[in-house]
């Protein structure tokens, strides 16, 4: 399925959110639209979103002013030089899938000495590293001992992973068996989802395995993949997977298919901080919702929206298709 390798760096700075309702520590998005409906939704007084992340190194503005904590990404190689002036007043996160062909395709060997030169120094300015997330594919593990060997001196403080399947089973078995090879390493799951075409079965697995994080000591953070692609209806407005993983209601519509715009501050609603959290969810999901949640969509959108721009070298915004 998608497979994603990152390594992660993430700072300890975390912007205090003392906010009507307490954040969950561990729920982020990944955010690959420059649509603001998108954010607003996910901004709002009674939203968990904690943090957010785009694969990029420096947020668009409304990312940067959202009341969430952004995470910047090194996706590549492309870059590096200035990433860490990227990263000084926020944290950070480096490397979007190496042992990946379609991804940033980097030897273990060449990472290792980018690490080393560009990302280990960032430690000393209090920065939190996070490693390769590598793929749950079979090249990912054997990439990631590969990294390890070559890169004797790097000090990592946590793991990003990345997962795309079906079942609660099959994910907690990935993740128990990551946490076992590498038991020194806190677990960020940077990228997951279940890409069952069943929607019902899909809002079980989101329920289920957010709860089971929650309780998890090693899991630090997680995003579903992806806020922009099945967690919103085509008005923009909170589906029900996106009330649970947000647990807040809809304020704010927009259409999501209308193209990237500069300004997040055309409102159809306003975040309402008297608004009661979300605790029942609407039925699942119309048959549009559902072919837009296809895993192939899913491919097929994060390539053309994540992907391309980012290849061809542009970091910062990125455009919904
Ligand atoms: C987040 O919102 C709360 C109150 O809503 C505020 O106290 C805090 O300063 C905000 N943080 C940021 C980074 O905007
Ligand atoms: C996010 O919410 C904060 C208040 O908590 C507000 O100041 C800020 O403008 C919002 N940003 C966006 C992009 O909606
Ligand atoms: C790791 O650091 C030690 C001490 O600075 C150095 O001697 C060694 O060559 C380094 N190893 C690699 C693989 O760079
Ligand atoms: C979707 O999954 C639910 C729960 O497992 C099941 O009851 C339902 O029959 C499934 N729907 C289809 C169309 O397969
Ligand atoms: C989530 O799971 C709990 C039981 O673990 C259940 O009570 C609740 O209704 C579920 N929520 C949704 C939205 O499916
Ligand atoms: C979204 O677009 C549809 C037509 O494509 C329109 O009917 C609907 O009112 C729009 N919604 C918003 C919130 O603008």
């Amino acid at each position: 399925m998608l497979v994603h390798l990152s390594f992660f760096l993430s700072v300890c700075l975390w912007i205090s959110l003392a906010s009507g309702r307490t954040k969950n520590p561990k729920r982020g998005i990944g955010y690959a639209g420059d649509v603001p409906g998108d954010i607003i939704n996910a901004n709002q007084s009674n939203s968990l979103i904690s943090w957010d992340y785009n694969w990029a190194s420096i947020p668009p503005d409304y990312l940067a002013t959202a009341n969430i904590s952004y995470i910047p990404m090194q996706w590549g190689s492309v870059g590096i030089d200035s990433f860490a002036s990227d990263v000084q007043a926020q944290g950070a996160t480096a490397f979007n899938e190496p042992d990946f062909i379609d991804e940033s395709n980097m030897e273990p060997a060449d990472a290792a000495k980018l690490w080393m030169q560009f990302l280990q120094p960032l430690k000393s300015q209090g920065i939190r590293l996070g490693g390769p997330a590598v793929t749950a594919s079979s090249t990912g593990v054997p990439w990631l001992q590969a990294f390890f060997a070559a890169c004797t001196n790097c000090t990592i403080d946590f793991l990003p992973l990345h997962w795309y399947g079906s079942g609660v089973d099959a994910f907690y078995n990935y993740i128990w068996s990551i946490h076992g090879q590498f038991p020194q390493y806190p677990i960020w799951i940077t990228e997951y989802a279940e890409t069952s075409a069943n929607q019902s079965v899909v809002m079980d697995f989101m329920n289920q395995t957010t709860v089971y994080m929650d309780g998890l000591s090693w899991i630090e953070r997680y995003a579903w993949f992806g806020y922009f692609v099945n967690m919103l209806t085509d008005d923009g407005a909170l589906n029900a997977l996106g009330q649970l993983y947000t647990g807040a209601k809809t304020v704010h519509t927009e259409n999501v298919t209308s193209g990237p715009t500069a300004t997040y501050n055309t409102v159809n609603g306003a975040d309402n901080p008297t608004f009661a959290p979300a605790s029942t969810f609407p039925a699942v999901f119309s048959s549009a919702v559902i072919s837009r949640e296809s895993p192939l969509s899913l491919v097929v959108l994060f390539v053309t929206v994540v992907l391309a721009p980012i290849v061809i070298g542009i970091s910062g915004i990125l455009y919904a298709a």
